[in-house]
C-alpha cells in the first residue's frame, strides 16, 4: 500500500470509478472520412460527459473521432485541476504529444476543461505546442477556434457562462457499452468548499431544461440503453422553472411551475421501469427526504447514494466550508437507513491532512467511517489549489508524510469495511443489469446491483442489457461473485 500511495493520489478500493474523480485516459470510435479528432479525458464523470458533447459539436464540423493518435488532425485533452497531481499528469502527456507533432507539424493540439479555465492563455506561454485553450462553457466556439488555429493563430476562449447547459446537443457516446450512459443535468457549482477549485473552473451553478433531459433519457432507452446516471456537482440543488429560465413555452412535464431534483428523478424513472436511474453527486446539506422517498417509491431508481463527507470532524468541516457538522451528516445517514434500509449502498469522498488537522480529528474521520460502513470511498490527501479559499486563508501545514500516513489508514479502514459490507450479501439474491464481459475473461459476465456493487457470474449466453437474478456465493472487498438463479 505504501508504494501505491506515493504514485497515485486517488484510490478506489472497490470498483470501477463512475462518479468521483479519476485520472485516466479514454478515447474512442474510429472515423473513416473527414478530419480526425482524438480526444482524451481526465477528471470527473462530468468531464467525460463533456467530451461527448465536444465530439458532437466537432462531428457537425466534419471531424470523426479516432483512437489512433498518429492519425489525428486534432488532439484535444479535456483536463482536470482538482489536485496538483491531475495537472502534472496533463503536463507529462503534452510532452508525448510534442514528439508526435514533430513528425506531423500540421496537427492542432488543444487543452479543454478545468485546467484550460484555471490557467487561461498563460497555458500558451507555458506549453508552446498548445494551439487552443477552451474552457468548459465555450465548446460551441470550438469549430471557429479550430479554424483560427489551423490558420496559424492561437485560439482562446475561457468565457464562463451563466446559462450554457448544452441542452440541445446530442452527445456522441464515446467508449460506450451500449447499456449505461451519463446525462449532465446541471453545470457549475455555487458551493464554496474551501479546498475546491471547481467553482472557479466551472462557474456558477445552472440547471438544464428537464424536457431535454427526459428526451435524452428516452432516446437512450429507445436505443437499448438500460441505465442512466444523472450528473452534477450537487444534484440535490437541481432547480428549474419555466419563468426563471426565461422560457416562453410552459412546463409540459408536470403541472408544477418548479421542478426540483426529486421531481426530475421521478420524471426519468417514469420513462420505463426497465430503465435504471442513478445520480451523482449528492451534497449532505442538500439531499432531501423527498429525494429519499422518491427513491423508495420507484424500484428502478437505484438504491445507492454517493454522499461525500470529506471529514468526520466538525471543526475541519467548518474550515472546509462544507456547511454541515459531523452530527448533521450522521443524521442524514440515519435517515437514509430509516427510509431505504441497510441495503442501500452509500459511498463517500474523504480528504486527509487538510490544513491544521490533528491526529485526533483524523481519528474522527476513521470513526465516522466505522459508523457509516461505506460500501466504498474515494480517498485523497489534501492538495492545495491556487486561488481557493483555503489557499488564501489557511496554511497547508500538514507534511506530505503525515497526509500519506493518514490516507493509508483510511484506505485500510475502507478495505475492511468494504469487505464486511460485501460479506453481508453472501447468500442473498440480487437483480443485476448485465453490462458485458468481466474484465478478466469472456467466460464471465459482469453487472451491477441496484446498490452499485459489481457482480461477476458465469457467462451462460445472456446478452448485455438484460436483467437477471444472481445469488451471491463469495466476495472480495471489491466484487461479489455469484451464480444465475431463476
Ligand atoms: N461535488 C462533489 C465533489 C467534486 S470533486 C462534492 O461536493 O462532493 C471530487 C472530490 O475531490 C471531492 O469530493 C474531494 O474529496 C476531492 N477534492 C477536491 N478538491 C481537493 C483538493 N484540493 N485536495 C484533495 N482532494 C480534493
Ligand atoms: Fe467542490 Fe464543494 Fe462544489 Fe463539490 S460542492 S464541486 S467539493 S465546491
Ligand atoms: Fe471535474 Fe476535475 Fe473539473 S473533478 S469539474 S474535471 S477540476
Amino acid at each position: 500500500m505504501t508504494n501505491l500511495i506515493t504514485d497515485i493520489d486517488i484510490v478506489d478500493t472497490t470498483q470501477k470509478q463512475n462518479d468521483a474523480t479519476c485520472e485516466v485516459k479514454i478515447t474512442q470510435n474510429s472515423g473513416l472520412s473527414g478530419r480526425k479528432l482524438y480526444i482524451e479525458s481526465y477528471g470527473c464523470q462530468m468531464n467525460f460527459s463533456d467530451s461527448e458533447i465536444v465530439s458532437s459539436i466537432l462531428q457537425k464540423d466534419g471531424f470523426n473521432t479516432t483512437d489512433d493518435i498518429e492519425q489525428a488532425d486534432l488532439i484535444l485533452l479535456n483536463t482536470c485541476s482538482i489536485r496538483e497531481k491531475a495537472e502534472l499528469t496533463i503536463r507529462k502527456r503534452l510532452t508525448t504529444f510534442n514528439e508526435i507533432k514533430k513528425n506531423k507539424p500540421e496537427m492542432t493540439i488543444g487543452i479543454l476543461g478545468c485546467m484550460a479555465e484555471r490557467l487561461k492563455s498563460q497555458l500558451l506561454d507555458e506549453e508552446k505546442i498548445v494551439d487552443l485553450v477552451v474552457g468548459p462553457d465555450a465548446y460551441r466556439d470550438l469549430p471557429n477556434l479550430v479554424k483560427i488555429a489551423e490558420e496559424g493563430e492561437k485560439g482562446v476562449n475561457t468565457f464562463l457562462s451563466r446559462e450554457e447547459t448544452y441542452a440541445d446537443i446530442s452527445p456522441v457516446r464515446l467508449n460506450s457499452n451500449g447499456v449505461t450512459a451519463f446525462i449532465s443535468i446541471m453545470r457549475g457549482c455555487d458551493n464554496m468548499c474551501s479546498f475546491c477549485v471547481v467553482p472557479f473552473t466551472r462557474g456558477r451553478e445552472r440547471s438544464r431544461d428537464p424536457h431535454s433531459i427526459v428526451s435524452e433519457a428516452q432516446n437512450l432507452f429507445d436505443q437499448g440503453y438500460r441505465e442512466v446516471t444523472l450528473l452534477g456537482q450537487n444534484v440535490d440543488s437541481y432547480k428549474w422553472s419555466s419563468q426563471e429560465n426565461n422560457k416562453a413555452r410552459l412546463n409540459k412535464l408536470t403541472n408544477s411551475e418548479v421542478i426540483n431534483f426529486a421531481n426530475l428523478l421521478e420524471l426519468v424513472a417514469q420513462i420505463n421501469p426497465d430503465l435504471r436511474v442513478r445520480f451523482s453527486t449528492s451534497h449532505p446539506k442538500d439531499i432531501t427526504n423527498e429525494v429519499l422517498v422518491t427513491m423508495k417509491a420507484y424500484e428502478n431508481i437505484c438504491k445507492y447514494i454517493h454522499l461525500p463527507a470529506q471529514s468526520g470532524n466538525s471543526r475541519i468541516l467548518k474550515l472546509m466550508n462544507r456547511t454541515y457538522s459531523r452530527e448533521w451528516y450522521i443524521n442524514r445517514i440515519d435517515t437514509i437507513r430509516d427510509i431505504l434500509g441497510q441495503e442501500c449502498g452509500i459511498s463517500s469522498d474523504m480528504i486527509t491532512g487538510f490544513c491544521s488537522e490533528t491526529e485526533e480529528e483524523h481519528r474522527d474521520t476513521l470513526s465516522l467511517m466505522d459508523y457509516v460502513k461505506y460500501d466504498f470511498s474515494y480517498m485523497f490527501y489534501y492538495s492545495e489549489r491556487p486561488g481557493t479559499l483555503a489557499a488564501k486563508k489557511y496554511e497547508d501545514d500538514i507534511s506530505l508524510k503525515v497526509k500519506k500516513k493518514r490516507l493509508q489508514e483510511i484506505i485500510a479502514k475502507q478495505s475492511q469495511n468494504s469487505l464486511e459490507r460485501n460479506q453481508q450479501d453472501l447468500g442473498k439474491v440480487f437483480k443485476v443489469l448485465i453490462e458485458g464481459f468481466s474484465k478478466r475473461s469472456q467466460e464471465d459476465l459482469q453487472g451491477r446491483t441496484s446498490s452499485n456493487k459489481v457482480v461477476i457470474f458465469k457467462n451462460q449466453g445472456f446478452k448485455k442489457g438484460t436483467y437477471i437474478n444472481v445469488k451471491i456465493n463469495s466476495c472480495t472487498s471489491a466484487t461479489l461473485l455469484g451464480i444465475i438463479v431463476k
